[in-house]
């Protein structure tokens, strides 16, 4: 297969560069392609004339796209329809990564894949509206939601809890928002299994099993050694731009169809803090 990945710079492409091997695969940039600029988009897609196209690429700052929806519009969605409109003039398929942060955060058990989209930030919002688009364009496109990313070579809650750990002697972490972390080079694998199987339609891909952004960092402090006192804190004392769902966690049913599973999120957090050391002494 020929694979094009847009957003191949970012902390999940660059997992996806790594592990994806047997295929031939071509990774962009912004400097290579502004997924804003349809012709850009399109004189890359005629290029390398991909079976797939991952469409990785987002502006992912939540507060950013809080405070600039313009931005997160034109990047997110109408950089979506972009792709998707080149990827139907090319015969390409494509897999579309899309969050968690289409739902309100409102359910009390997992979220499926049919749940109405309830977006509660500009964000979710602007990620909802790219599938909703990617949808009328390309009915066969893969669109898989994922959750509280980290991974090597990017800003993620383990390295912020990491430095300030080595900072300080106590960290105030939220503990009332619950949600399914996902180490990138795991998701990057499970794409490439559903791309080879030819997937269509919403799937949730996270790791399994679910926690609070604090009962995390008490899981990377422990696989650290780490001894920082951790405080239970709540949203409410974390006054930021966009609202985030209470209850994130997505159910793996969708995923499970295509017989594909990914371990724990506690069993990442080893290999993670590996991978940390190995790039930071590179
Ligand atoms: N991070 C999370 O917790 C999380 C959770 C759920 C879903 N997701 C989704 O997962 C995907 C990957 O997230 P990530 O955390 O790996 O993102 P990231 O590290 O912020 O990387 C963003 C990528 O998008 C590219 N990009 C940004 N604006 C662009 C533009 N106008 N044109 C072309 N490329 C552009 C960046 O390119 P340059 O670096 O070259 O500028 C970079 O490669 C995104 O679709 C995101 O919405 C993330």
């Amino acid at each position: 297969m020929r694979v094009l990945i847009f957003g191949a710079t970012g902390m999940l492409g660059k997992a996806l560069m790594r592990v994806w091997t047997g295929d031939e695969i071509v990774g962009l940039g912004s400097a290579d392609a502004d997924i804003r600029v349809p012709e850009q988009v399109q004189a890359q897609v005629k290029r390398v004339n991909p079976d797939w196209i991952v469409l990785s690429a987002a502006y992912t700052d939540v507060d950013g796209c809080e405070l600039n929806p313009q931005l997160a519009t034109a990047v997110n969605t109408q950089g979506a329809v972009n792709v998707a409109r080149a990827a139907a003039s090319s015969g390409s398929k494509l897999l579309f990564v899309s969050t968690d942060y289409v739902f309100d955060g409102l359910n009390t058990r997992p979220y499926e894949t049919d749940d109405a989209r309830k977006p509660i930030n500009s964000y979710g919002e602007s990620k909802a509206e790219a599938e909703k688009k990617i949808i009328e364009i390309l009915p066969d496109a893969c669109i898989v939601r994922t959750s509280w990313l980290f991974g090597a070579g990017g800003k993620c809650f383990p390295d912020t809890i990491l430095k300030l750990a080595a900072a300080r002697p106590q960290i105030e972490v939220v503990n009332d928002q619950r949600g399914c972390p996902t180490y990138t080079d795991d998701l990057a694998s499970a794409m490439v299994q559903l791309c080879r199987a030819g997937a269509r339609g919403i799937v949730h891909c996270t790791n399994s099993g679910d926690c609070t952004w604090c009962e995390f960092a008490a899981e990377i402090l422990k696989a650290a050694s780490l001894s920082a006192k951790l405080l239970p804190t709540t949203t409410d004392k974390f006054v930021r731009p966009a609202n985030r769902p209470r209850y994130s966690v997505l159910s793996p049913a969708s995923l499970g169809a295509y017989g594909v599973s990914m371990r724990s999120w506690q069993q990442t957090l080893s290999p993670y803090l590996a991978q940390r050391s190995e790039s930071s002494s590179s």
